[in-house]
């Protein structure tokens, strides 16, 4: 069975849909999800979709991938900007990662220019909605050699 491709949502994106629609846009997180089950099962891929506030999870899930993913989509949400832990993680993964965020950081408070985990990152979709998740799955079948 070949391995799934990780999809990783930092803190406060559970509340996507209601959290600042202005930036963020209507779609839920669950919508995200099928949105992307869709996506990649249309390549052959499977996925495994995770969001969670709290950092320790998100690193024991990019531990799993270490042997257990055939890549990781991340949008780490605040912890881009704080997270050398996060990183660190990300540094020991032999798979693509790809670093995506629904608006675009650069456009935004100056505290959200630094991103720690760009530095682990293959590529980086930033500022094109949760669009962004599809173009994502588009990209990483890409990068693994299955693009439709
Ligand atoms: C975000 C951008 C981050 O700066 C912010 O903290 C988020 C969401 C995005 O998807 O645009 O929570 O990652």
């Amino acid at each position: 069975m070949s391995k799934p491709i990780l999809i990783l949502n930092g803190p406060n994106l559970n509340l996507l849909g209601t959290r600042e629609p202005e930036i963020y846009g209507a779609t839920t997180l669950p919508q995200v999800e099928d949105m992307c089950r869709e996506e990649a099962s249309a390549r052959g891929f499977e996925i495994s979709f995770h969001q969670s506030n709290s950092e320790a999870e998100i690193i024991g899930w990019i531990q799993g991938a270490v042997s257990g993913a055939a890549g990781i989509i991340i949008n780490p949400a605040a912890f881009t900007h704080t997270s050398v832990a996060i990183l660190d993680a990300l540094k020991m993964v032999p798979c693509p990662v790809i670093e995506l965020h629904i608006s675009n950081p650069h456009a935004r408070e100056e505290f959200r220019h630094k991103s720690f985990v760009s530095l682990a990152a293959t590529g980086v979709i930033c500022g094109l909605g949760v669009d962004g998740y599809k173009l994502a799955i588009q990209a990483m079948a890409g990068l693994l050699g299955r693009s439709a």
